[in-house]
């Protein structure tokens, strides 16, 4: 349903409800999502952002709600990932007049995903263009999370539409993030930290830091995934600068999967040693553990702990995904170590601390290895690897 989120700006994106994936099948979303796209009436209209491809009819309907799309002047394309341009083919062809505004990097993003004879203009940090009353002022934001990447600023409204930044994959009702449940939405912004932003983290502190320089006021933030933060808009800045700092808690993850119960008896025994040390730990069993939600388990906590049996003289493949994003995500400050069992030959620990040490993270100490089924001083060595663990955890 169409809303009008301050006068004369308009909420016409569409909520995706059904939607358990994204990026193809990379990252889960549980609870749906949303396309958020914002129509400015002036002097001039503007449409900052679109939705995902097979949503686009919606997009123009909700348009039409509002104005006639062929009286649109701007489209503004913040970025060209299909979730926001994929309803920029269905909107150029029904606002014939308008002009395309990308960011530097867009002119080359755009064009390379649409192959379409559109005029666009290519606009730098700092760069506005007049709507009438209120500019719309551009704010490139390189990596964050593309090259494309870039948040768009209504001057008079104090609107902020920083596209993906400060989003969640959030389905709701409601618009604004005093309107729903608190827990969900800080679970969904930090989930979407966790697994998109992290590796940019660098970045995201300096791209606050200028926004803050330029002395706008913020009334309203306004991304282009779930609520709009109108009551304190801020706070998701302040969360962001929080997460960026990747300060992790004193706290651990015992990540394994099983073949005959012999590795998970040993995950068991290594939370009882962190346990006992005054360490709290999460176990997950990676064969059925949703990989993203793991991850941002892995990104609040200090210490990650793998385990694995041996199968061919390496790894069981249940973990070989979230293997590759420890490495991609390229989490900071955090320390680990590996387990596993083994029958004839052993190779499960030692592939596994070389994944630790691939990915960046310090391994505590030399991990367990327990042939067959574990004995009593197995599970010993296993508590003693997690009270070891702890310490470290605790000296960090
Ligand atoms: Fe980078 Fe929501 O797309």
């Amino acid at each position: 349903m169409v809303q009008e989120i301050m006068p004369n700006v308009y909420w016409v994106g569409v909520v995706d409800w059904g939607i358990t994936h994204f990026h193809g099948h990379e990252l889960s979303t549980h609870r749906g999502t949303s396309y958020n796209a914002y129509l400015i009436l002036d002097e001039k209209i503007a449409l900052v952002d679109t939705v995902w491809g097979p949503f686009a009819e919606d997009l123009i309907a909700n348009i039409r709600q509002v104005a006639d799309p062929a009286k649109i002047d701007y489209v503004i394309a913040n970025h060209a990932e299909v979730d926001h341009s994929g309803g920029l083919p269905a909107v150029m062809a029904a606002a014939p007049k308008a002009r395309m505004i990308v960011s530097q990097k867009g002119a080359d993003s755009i064009p390379g995903h649409y192959h379409a004879d559109w005029e666009l203009q290519s606009v730098s940090t700092g760069d506005s263009i007049s709507l009438g009353e209120n500019e719309l002022v551009f704010i490139e934001a390189p990596m964050l999370h593309w090259p494309d990447s870039m948040f768009t600023y209504l001057t008079g409204k104090n609107l902020l539409m920083p596209n993906d930044a400060f989003g969640q994959h959030y389905a709701t009702a409601f618009r604004f993030n005093d309107q729903v449940n608190q827990e969900e939405l800080f679970e969904e912004a930090l989930k979407y930290y966790a697994n998109i932003l992290t590796p940019f983290s660098r970045l995201v502190p300096k791209k606050i830091e200028e926004l803050l320089a330029l002395k706008v006021p913020v009334d309203m933030i306004a991304p282009s995934h779930g609520v709009i933060w109108r009551d304190n808009p801020l706070q998701i800045v302040e969360k962001y600068q929080q997460w960026a700092a990747q300060q992790p808690e004193p706290r651990a993850v015992v990540l394994y999967d099983t073949m005959w119960q012999a590795t998970r008896k040993m995950a068991e025994a290594i939370a009882e040693g962190l346990a006992e040390a005054g360490v709290d730990s999460k176990l997950f069993h990676m064969a059925t553990a949703d990989r993203n939600d793991v991850l941002t388990e892995v990104f609040q906590a200090k210490a990650i702990v793998i385990g694995s049996p041996t199968l061919n003289n390496g790894i069981l493949p249940s973990l070989t995904p979230i293997l590759e994003d420890l490495r991609g995500l390229r989490f900071q400050n955090k320390i680990g170590a590996a387990f596993g069992s083994y029958g004839w030959a052993g190779g499960s620990v030692k592939r596994l601390e070389q994944e630790l040490e691939a990915a960046k993270i310090p391994l505590v100490r030399e991990g367990v290895a327990a042939r067959w089924q574990p004995t009593e001083d197995d599970l010993a060595e296993c508590r003693k690897l997690g009270a070891d663990v702890a310490a470290a955890v605790k000296q960090a």
